[in-house]
């Protein structure tokens, strides 16, 4: 039998095809519009995804025997708000996990609600990028729109949604909208409350392997599938990228390096940051995680070489970096390209070099881009070691991966080996396995993970490399606090 995996990203849908003994036996990728209609929004149109998915999986599936589809699981960009009507008609474009307008609303309810509020029921405090804040700004700001919402979900449920006819949301990607009481896995009433909804509103939620439901007749036509094909509920990306990475017991620990940078701790048992500096929320196989988010990782290192420099050859780009001048770099770039979450949580936040001089070369500026991602990783990681986490191994995953240069700045910035597993592809084999748990083939996701994820290459950090990594972090943590004051005077009016 075969399986599908659908990573619903940010830039493009990734789809693989999986067979029953975890070998990928074919990858498509389908691209899509991501529209910045003012400075700091960020929007996707749902059918986009949908047209993608559908011409995707038709491309996945050529010359497979398509009726030998078992299960379809899938991992999605998190926190984005999509708000359907009655008919279940999408009311305006989906409001991304990128998107820094909801300032006001977050404000509001961190410092008018309270965040010891929101965090004893939700375990999270508000960040832009979040949903319920979405809510709050769409009643202020659409609210004749507002009031015809029906249904509200989350990105990959959507598309959950247009494959099987059942509103449905799992634990992990429920845990970012600040609806939900994470600890006890319900919709929490007094929040639902506050953002002036109705618990009829919300999709039913499901354990990230259970099913939810077979294929439409009309999708399977579409898709060229049988309608018996098993749908499961699936993860937001991270946990979706901690499943396919193999990051489900407790301490294990995930970076993902794609258009967001996350560090994400599998956990056992429910436990808050008490500072709510990283998000306490559910994982895919069961239990929970913490997680650090910045907002721009290998999305910076695109800006740079695509939009500055006018160039795709990113390897090129990267060649041009000397060996020697590894932690010694006198540029520093702050990554702040969309505002920042962890753990800056400041919208206002925006992509900054210092310390440029006339000697300062070109490969000198990509180079800090690459260091500023992994410095802004490290303050995530920092918050992490101070809760009392040993994290001394990471798996890692995302586009930023592919590059054997960057992976090596990360682990020695870091100080942590890196393990690269031999499917780079975290959330869209995550979103295989957890479907192939649903079919039965495997009693469990951390089964599933046993079996199927292995190592293929490992990143130590080099003693010397570390050291001087480490006094270059102590000045980059300098710049932030130093320039944070004037990112407010630099506001769009
Ligand atoms: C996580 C987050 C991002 C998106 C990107 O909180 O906002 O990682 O899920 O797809």
């Amino acid at each position: 039998m075969f399986y599908i995996g659908i990573d619903l990203g940010t830039s493009a849908v990734k789809l693989l095809l999986v067979g029953e003994d975890g070998a990928v036996l074919r990858t498509v990728s389908k691209a899509y519009p991501l529209s910045f209609p003012h400075p700091g929004w960020s929007e996707q149109n749902p059918s986009d995804w949908w047209d993608a998915c559908v011409a995707g999986i038709r491309e996945l599936l050529c010359g497979f025997d398509a009726s030998a589809v078992a299960g379809i699981g899938l991992g999605g960009q998190m926190h984005g708000l999509v708000a359907l009507d009655q008919d279940d008609r999408v009311l305006r474009p989906a409001i991304l996990w990128n998107d820094g307008r909801t300032a006001e609303q977050v404000d509001y309810l961190n410092n008018v609600i309270g965040r010891d509020v929101l965090s004893a029921r939700t375990a999270n405090i508000a960040f832009a990028g979040f949903t319920a804040p979405k809510l709050l700004w769409m009643r202020q700001e659409e609210p004749e729109l507002f009031a015809r919402i029906d249904k509200i979900m989350l990105p990959k449920d959507y598309i959950q949604y247009k494959l099987t006819g059942v509103h449905a949301c799992d634990y992990s990607d429920a845990s970012g909208m600040l609806l939900l009481d994470v600890q006890h896995k319900c919709w929490s009433a007094q929040m639902l409350d506050v953002c002036g909804l109705r618990e009829t509103q919300m999709p039913r939620l499901f354990e990230s392997w259970n099913v939810t439901g077979t294929l439409l007749p009309e999708a399977a036509a579409l898709l060229g599938l049988p309608e018996t094909v098993r749908v499961t509920a699936g993860a937001g990306d991270n946990a979706a990228a901690a499943v396919g990475t193999g990051t489900v017991s407790d301490g294990d620990c995930n970076l993902s390096v794609g258009t967001s940078g996350t560090l994400f701790i599998a956990s056992d048992a429910f436990r808050v940051d008490p500072h709510n500096a990283l998000h306490a929320f559910a994982h895919a196989s069961g239990g929970y995680h913490l997680m650090g988010c910045m907002l721009s990782a290998a999305s910076c290192n695109k800006w740079f070489c695509e939009d500055v420099l006018r160039t795709a050859d990113y390897a090129g780009e990267q060649a041009a970096i000397r060996e020697e001048a590894l932690g010694q770099n006198r540029v520093f770039f702050l990554p702040y390209l969309m505002g920042e979450r962890s753990p800056v949580n400041d919208t206002d936040a925006r992509g900054t070099f210092v310390g440029l001089s006339m000697d300062t070369s070109r490969a000198d500026m990509v180079q800090a881009v690459l260091e500023g991602v992994a410095f802004a990783l490290r303050d995530s990681l920092e918050v992490a070691r101070a809760l009392g986490l040993t994290i001394d191994r990471s798996k890692l995953c995302g586009g930023g991966a592919k590059s054997p240069l960057w992976r090596r700045i990360l682990a020695n910035v870091l100080g942590v080996r890196l393990e690269i597993p031999q499917t780079e592809e975290g959330p869209g084999y995550g979103g295989a396995m957890l479907a192939m748990v649903g079919c039965g083939l495997f009693p469990d996701v951390r089964a599933a993970a046993g079996a199927l994820v292995h190592v293929r290459e490992t990143i130590e950090p080099d003693p010397a490399l570390s050291a001087l990594y480490a006094q270059r972090y102590l000045q980059f943590k300098e710049i932030y606090p130093a320039v944070r004051d004037l990112y407010k005077t630099i506001k769009p009016v």
